[in-house]
């Protein structure tokens, strides 16, 4: 059997944000949290810059492109606003997300099939300016093909509605993202996952061996209260790596 190519993680630290600004001060610093996942076994940062800026602020992304060696991936909406604090960043990749202010955390992937003109000029202007970029969508091979149409290199595909189901409906889901990875691949986009992951869903996620990166938060940031930052991130690492590897979780 083909060895898979390694998986990267990278960490989401914006709920290490949301517990800062409850209380308004600077503590716990999300930069922090970014600098311990790294040595946890991170190999990248993740962090959404939301038009309300209700976890992760401007100062928080100055900081973590100046403070933090490994790159940083900025999730934002594909605005003229955010493109213009992103191609003054310039991180290492950003992935447009749909943002409703509404919404609790971003609930479902991007349309790209009727996507405004809005998305593809943004990823032009992001690519020119030497960002790597990807689309954050649903597990669909029809999205896939509209989102390889947009130009963007990398497509993240939501894994929320696999995390969510149980029994045989997340059976269901689990085979939708193995059959729409093994689509990305073949038209010739990298594909990332991410959304709602913990211990017990990562590692079917971690198997599929055109998936190259998983983006993990929520689980990770709340697991952290109860064992710290470091054995939350560690234990997501090796449950990643066994998976890969053909081991049980
Ligand atoms: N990937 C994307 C594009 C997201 O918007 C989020 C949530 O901010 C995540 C991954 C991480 O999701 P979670 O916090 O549920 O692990």
């Amino acid at each position: 059997m083909k060895t898979p190519e390694p998986l990267r993680l990278g960490v989401n630290i914006d709920h290490v944000a949301t517990v800062r600004n409850a209380r308004g001060g600077g503590l716990p610093d999300p930069v922090r949290a970014a600098r311990l996942a790294i040595a946890a076994g991170a190999n990248g940062i993740t962090a959404h810059l939301r038009e309300d800026r209700r976890h992760v602020r401007d100062e928080d992304m100055i900081r973590l492109m100046a403070e933090i060696e490994a790159p940083l991936n900025m999730e934002m909406a594909a605005t003229p606003e955010m493109v213009k604090i992103a191609l003054g960043l310039k991180p290492h990749a950003c992935c447009l997300v749909p943002e409703k202010r509404e919404e609790r955390t971003t609930e479902g992937g991007l349309n790209v099939v009727s996507a405004s003109a809005y998305l593809a000029e943004a990823v032009a202007a992001l690519g020119a300016g030497g960002i790597r970029v990807s689309l954050f969508i649903e597990p669909d091979p029809r999205v896939l093909d509209a989102a390889r149409a947009l130009g963007a290199p990398v497509v993240e595909m939501h894994t929320g509605a696999y995390c969510d189901a149980t029994g045989a409906a997340r059976a269901a889901e689990l085979q939708r993202i193995v059959a729409a990875a093994a689509h990305a691949e073949a038209i010739g986009l990298e594909c990332h996952a991410g959304h709602g992951l913990d211990f017990e869903t990562v590692g079917a996620i971690a198997a599929i061996p055109s998936i190259r990166e998983l983006n993990i938060g929520h689980f990770l940031i709340g697991e952290a209260i109860f064992v710290g930052l470091e054995t939350s991130i560690a234990g997501m690492r090796s449950r990643m790596d066994r998976a890969r590897a053909g081991q049980a979780a």
